[in-house]
């Protein structure tokens, strides 16, 4: 009977826990021994880990977070992060290793795969979607749907009472949520980290925009593009109109997932899971127009600019 690991790491995403379960009795099928690494990469550093029980994935599908927890363990990149892994792993005697997590989560794959000999398959999961390989990453769907839901609301307001409102969302480095928010939410100004901006050419759009008879203005802003209290004052000390500021935060990671992050990471994660019981490993598994793709765990291209480009574009023309 084959011993295969289940971990969940970096920033939690929801679907994780579909990913889980679809991994969990992916191994089942197979016959196998489920453990469940609790704590992501800090917990296998210290062997936190156990069989999964029957009936110990039923019910979570449809729950946020991750059941088996998660933390950043910068460490494990560094050398001194080797010795507490290496005797961990001697303990736990691992056939195999799902991973299901972010970029970050997939260099420790990589490195468990090479300098380890551990065979590990990748599942994509970050709100960011910025990993190369899959169309869409576990939990981006939700972050955007809760995005998008609060900047409708926050819509409300502002054209209530004519005021400019400066929102920032998560995504990291990558600009893609801010900009398929504002395209999804109709906002009138979109910042990406991947262009360059200026707030007088902002405000100055706002203002021919007022004149034209609209009575409100909504900025999106990508958390790697600038922060929004800046920008906000920035704003304030040119026009004479009303500026809020919202920070959308970490309510983009919670909450149940979408249909569209359950079936996603349900997919995946079994066809990841499967792989590894034929043998093959060492890759990340994704989706790219609906067929499944692998890509190579260790060479990794970074997330593709001319995506937030594209949705920019089309935010700004119609915004
Ligand atoms: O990678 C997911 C993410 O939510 C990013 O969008 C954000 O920059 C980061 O994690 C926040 O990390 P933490 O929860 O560790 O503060």
């Amino acid at each position: 009977m084959k011993r295969i690991g289940v971990l969940t790491g970096g920033g939690d995403a929801a679907g994780m826990n579909a990913a889980v379960r679809a991994a969990v009795r992916t191994i089942w099928e197979h016959e196998g021994e489920a453990i469940g690494i609790r704590r992501g990469w800090q917990g296998l550093a210290e062997g936190d880990a156990d069989v999964m029980q029957r009936g110990s994935v039923s019910g979570i599908l449809h729950q946020g977070g991750t059941i088996l927890r998660t933390f950043r363990y910068p460490e494990f990149a560094t050398p001194e992060g080797d010795e507490p892994v290496r005797k961990a792993l001697g303990a736990l005697k691992l056939d195999g290793l799902v991973v299901i997590g972010g970029d970050g989560s997939f260099r420790g794959a990589a490195k468990l795969e090479e300098e380890f000999g551990l065979p590990v398959v990748g599942v994509p999961a970050t709100i960011d979607n910025d990993i190369p390989g899959t169309d869409h990453s576990i939990g981006y769907d939700t972050a955007l749907n809760i995005a998008v839901d609060a900047v409708d609301k926050i819509k409300d307001t502002a054209s209530s009472h004519g005021r400019i409102f400066v929102i920032e969302v998560m995504g990291r480095n990558y600009g893609l949520l801010a900009a398929q928010c504002a395209m999804a939410t109709g906002a009138e100004e979109t910042l990406v980290p991947e262009l360059d901006y200026s707030v007088d050419e902002i405000c100055h759009g706002i203002e021919t925009a007022y004149d034209q008879g609209k009575y409100h203005a909504l900025i999106i802003v990508a958390e790697g593009a600038g922060r929004a209290s800046q920008i906000t004052y920035e704003i304030n000390s040119r026009l004479n109109r009303p500026v809020r500021m919202v920070v959308l935060g970490h309510i983009q990671r919670g909450g149940a997932p979408t249909a569209f992050d359950r079936i996603l990471a349900t997919r995946i994660a079994h066809y990841a899971t499967d792989l590894l019981f034929e043998g093959k490993h060492g890759v990340a598994v994704g989706i790219v127009a609906n067929k499944f793709k692998t890509s190579s765990l260790r060479k990794r291209s970074s997330a593709s600019k001319d995506v937030v480009l594209k949705n920019w574009e089309l935010a700004q023309l119609l915004g």
